[in-house]
């Protein structure tokens, strides 16, 4: 070790650029009504996910035709049926019965040719069409076609599913994606996948619990023992300074460091036995062929650093893909009210190929579901204190660059008069 000042990141291990400055962003306190006032809660519903595209889920949630799931997107009152329809193509619709309004999948996901609302009978194909009416001749001059379920925007990306609540949405999923899109095209991210979710209410705003997970600077606080000695470098970057921040448009990324000296403790005996040290070990995997095409694409570990642990990327407005030595994982924000939120993790794992490998990614979604405890741990008590009034402003350092540039997003969003605006 050298004997630099404790905390400076070095070249040796990352960047020296300001991603604040890269990212054109100014360096001043933020303020904090966006998390407490009910004016601005109310514009981010409108104007935000009224909107923007919205990840619905991945494609391999609707592994057959007939296939369907149901998210609630309680933010804009909708109950949104996603379909693979009988010709295969993913569609997404109001979860709206058309004869008078019940919900008519009242179901979170399954499979069936017809979807038929249990109020009075009338169903629906997988494509959204209209198709049996019990008693029809008692109504008057009904035409089926016109009461289809009411389809909504859907696009997709790489095998993730998005939705527009906008009737015609006036940005296409590829602009909004845009810069974004382009950077991450062609990601493996693999099929076929053992999904571990953890999921919570909590009664803080929805970019409370999002910016637990936008930067690195709480790493030695929160987490000293699970995270830091792998995260972070006793001299050398004790603060777990990023390697690189980057954004894309109204999307950014950055890039965690892992500690390649990190040595697993002797105490630490199912760790031993799980994992063959890699950067930033505790979230590493053995090392597979479907993990080596991740961290091959030029998106991911942008730096190429071999003491890369992570990337948080997250695309607006509630979004995040997140990448690490042992595969990906997602994070899901959703508002329920300015002061409540439910926010889903859905971790990737690879199946495991031999019992060794079991181990060692039943130890990987271990040591996650007590990681991100950690980080939800602050939620609430940041939300009473804001609430408090005492404070206007909060003060971000470089680090904590993902925070600045999506409250400055969204910002342009709740102040634009149209989607197309906030593009601009
Ligand atoms: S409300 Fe759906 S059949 Fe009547
Ligand atoms: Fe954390």
């Amino acid at each position: 070790m050298n004997d630099m000042v404790i905390g400076v990141t070095t070249p040796k291990y990352g960047a020296t650029e300001s991603f604040t400055r890269k990212a054109g962003l100014d360096t001043g306190p933020v303020p904090i009504d966006s998390y407490v006032s009910p004016e601005f809660f109310e514009l981010e519903r409108q104007r935000v996910f009224g909107r923007a595209w919205l990840c619905m889920g991945r494609v391999d949630q609707l592994p057959e035709i007939h296939s369907y799931f149901v998210k609630e997107v309680a933010v804009c009152k909708a109950s949104v049926l996603v379909t693979r329809n009988q010709n295969d193509k993913i569609q997404a619709f109001h979860n709206v019965c058309a004869h008078r309004g019940n919900l008519v999948v009242p179901t979170a996901c399954g499979k069936s040719q017809r979807l038929r609302c249990d109020y009075h009978g009338w169903t629906y194909q997988s494509s959204g069409e209209l198709i049996g009416v019990p008693d029809q001749q008692n109504f008057f001059d009904l035409d089926k076609k016109q009461c289809g379920l009411t389809p909504i925007a859907t696009g997709l990306w790489e095998g993730w599913i998005f939705i527009n609540l906008q009737s015609k949405p006036e940005v296409s999923l590829e602009e909004f994606l845009g810069p974004y899109g382009k950077a991450f095209a062609g990601v493996p991210f693999g099929k076929d996948h053992e999904i571990l979710i953890i999921e919570a209410k909590f009664n803080a705003n929805w970019k409370l619990i999002m910016d637990a997970f936008a930067e690195a600077y709480h790493v030695q606080a929160i987490h000293p023992n699970t995270l830091a000695p792998g995260f972070s470098h006793p001299q050398d970057n004790k603060y777990a300074r990023p390697l690189s921040g980057d954004t894309f448009g109204l999307h950014s990324s950055w890039s965690a460091f892992g500690n390649p000296e990190y040595v697993t403790p002797p105490q630490s005996h199912v760790e031993r036995l799980a994992c063959k040290v890699d950067t930033g070990g505790l979230l590493g995997s053995d090392v597979n062929e479907e993990v080596l095409k991740l961290r091959a694409h030029p998106a991911v570990n942008p730096t190429k650093a071999p003491w890369w642990s992570a990337d948080v990327t997250s695309i607006f407005p509630n979004f995040n893909i997140d990448f690490s030595t042992g595969g990906y994982w997602t994070h899901e924000f959703w508002p329920l009210a300015r002061d409540r939120t439910h926010w889903i993790l859905r971790i990737c794992i690879p199946k495991a190929s031999s019992v060794r490998h079991r181990l060692q990614l039943e130890h990987y979604a271990a040591r996650w579901c007590e990681v991100v405890l950690e980080d939800v741990t602050n939620c609430e008590r940041i939300q009473r204190g804001l609430e408090s009034g005492a404070r206007k402003e909060m003060i971000l350092q470089d680090g904590e660059f993902m925070i600045r540039h999506h409250q400055a997003t969204l910002r342009k969003w709740v102040g634009a008069e149209s989607a197309a605006d906030a593009m601009k």
